[in-house]
């Protein structure tokens, strides 16, 4: 008889079917000779109850189901008299696989705090909050790739370890296999990386893009979903030194194309979360309240606000707020600015066009004004920049001219400009920083609990 999981019980079970169950006990307790158990096997949010009969041989294994044991249980499915369950499970065999210590297990049955869970990260998704949002996470990867490939995008695995360090996107971790203790050395006293492993200075990529520019420029619609990695020191709620990213990238399209796209991508995201994630969703907004159902079914359906740079600057200079940073043309938006434009101002995403030139990235097309980029950032409540993307220079003369401003070196990037020399189209592409999509539909306030692994400065335990 195979192990069957509680999720399909639930959804699928008839009364009076055999049933084997391998779970981990959350509580067992016993009133009138009768032991219960609320299993769960990581499968949904719902525990299933084993009830064991005094006159069961498996009342006397009761006394190693302390929560936290990982068991097998043999029995019947039946109809519960309790409220709340469709089905229990009368056990006639208990298998225990490993008991654990009621005094030592750090998940006690009271609630604990986000941070404490964050210390024991290889037992936090035994609790109903991370067995939540990593099943959220799991639809939203599921649901990317279906969305891509029911368009005929073509799915690209862009490396992680790269020679180009230009992408502008913050620092970069390098990747060597040289003697840290003594790095050769060249005449100018900096370390020789051309006696390093590939012979060049190599890092961890920050961004899939610059190579899923050359594959679109030949497949035509791509994207990658893997992830990228930057160092900077940034100790924030949404910043994280590895984070997963999906970039699409298509040819023959412009901003406008690239901007209905990202919302049609949005939507559908939110739209299969609330079709094949309800109940986890329902969990996280009873908990913590900064998800709902109702807001993820607007989202859904609404189409995005759109303003341009300038207009957002205008809105900000209007306002009678407080801001820490300045507010003025040419200046980056903070992430207070943003969140005042999508909290304050429109309460819902924003899409912020045409960016200033210099303060965004030497590929991003030059408008006609010669002052801003075709640039879109989609910005969301609470979370603020979840999309950054633009459509891409295509013009040889203007992106070598942008690169000299920038002084962004030419000797790694000449295959980029080859496909500004060969058969060069108009294209363009964002990234979607994953971590913050799952923050931003499951609530959680900090980024760190979104990713089973959270890596970001002076944090790597598991
Ligand atoms: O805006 P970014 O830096 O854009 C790029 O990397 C482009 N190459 C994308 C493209 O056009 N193909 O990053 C894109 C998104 C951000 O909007 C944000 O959601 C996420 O990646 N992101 C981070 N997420 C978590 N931690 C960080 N440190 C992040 N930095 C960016
Ligand atoms: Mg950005």
């Amino acid at each position: 008889m195979q192990r069957l999981r509680i999720k399909n019980i639930l959804s699928e079970g008839n009364t009076g079917q055999a049933v084997n169950i391998c779970g981990w006990v959350r509580t067992r307790r016993e009133s009138k000779g009768i032991g219960f158990i609320a299993l769960s096997d990581g499968s949904t949010q719902e525990t299933l109850q084993l009830v064991v009969p005094e006159a069961s041989q498996a009342f006397q294994k009761l006394i190693h189901c302390n929560t936290g044991a990982a068991i097998k249980a043999t029995g019947l499915l039946k109809e519960s008299p309790a409220q709340g369950q469709r089905f229990e499970v009368e056990v006639s065999g208990i298998e225990i696989f490993g008991d654990a210590d009621p005094v030592s297990y750090p998940l006690q049955k009271k609630g604990h705090t986000l941070e404490f869970l964050r210390e024991i990260g290889h037992l936090r998704p035994r609790t109903n909050t991370f067995g939540a949002v990593f099943r959220v996470r799991n639809i939203l990867a599921e649901a990317v790739h279906e969305f891509f490939q029911c368009r005929g995008f073509i799915w690209v695995h862009t490396p992680i370890i790269t020679a180009s360090d230009c992408e502008g996107a913050g620092d970069l971790f390098t990747v060597t296999s040289l003697d840290l203790q003594k790095p050769p050395k060249g005449d100018n006293g900096d370390i020789d990386f051309t006696q390093d492993f590939f012979g060049k200075h190599a890092y961890l990529t920050v961004s899939g893009q610059l190579e899923a520019e050359f594959l679109a420029m030949s497949l035509g619609d791509v994207y990658t979903f893997g992830p990228t990695f930057r160092a900077e020191n940034s100790n924030t709620s949404r910043h994280l030194s590895e984070f997963w990213m999906i970039e699409p990238e298509m040819a023959f399209a412009d901003l406008k194309d690239d901007m209905q796209l990202a919302e049609e991508f949005f939507r559908f995201l939110c739209r299969k979360i609330l079709e094949k994630g309800e109940s986890d969703i329902a969990f996280l907004e009873k908990f913590y309240k900064n998800t709902s159902i109702a807001e993820l079914k607007t989202l859904a359906e609404k189409p995005f606000v759109h303003i341009s740079y300038t207009e957002a600057i205008k809105e900000l200079e209007k306002s009678k707020e407080k801001f820490e940073f300045p507010v003025k043309w040419g200046l980056d938006l903070q992430s207070e600015h943003e969140r005042y434009l999508t909290d304050k101002v429109f309460k819902g995403p924003v899409i912020v066009t045409d960016y200033p030139k210099e303060i965004k990235a030497f590929y991003m097309r030059l408008n006609p004004d010669e002052k801003t980029v075709a640039a879109m950032d989609i910005l969301v409540p609470k979370i603020g920049e979840i999309i950054g993307g633009s459509q891409r220079e295509e013009r040889l003369e203007v992106l070598t001219e942008r690169m000299r401003h920038a002084e962004i070196p030419f000797e790694n990037m000449e295959w980029y400009l080859d496909l500004r020399r060969y058969g060069s189209a108009p294209h363009a592409g964002f990234g979607l920083g994953f971590e913050r999509l799952v923050q931003y539909i499951t609530g959680m306030s900090n980024i760190r609990d979104v990713i089973p692994c959270p890596r970001a400065p002076q944090t790597i335990k598991f």
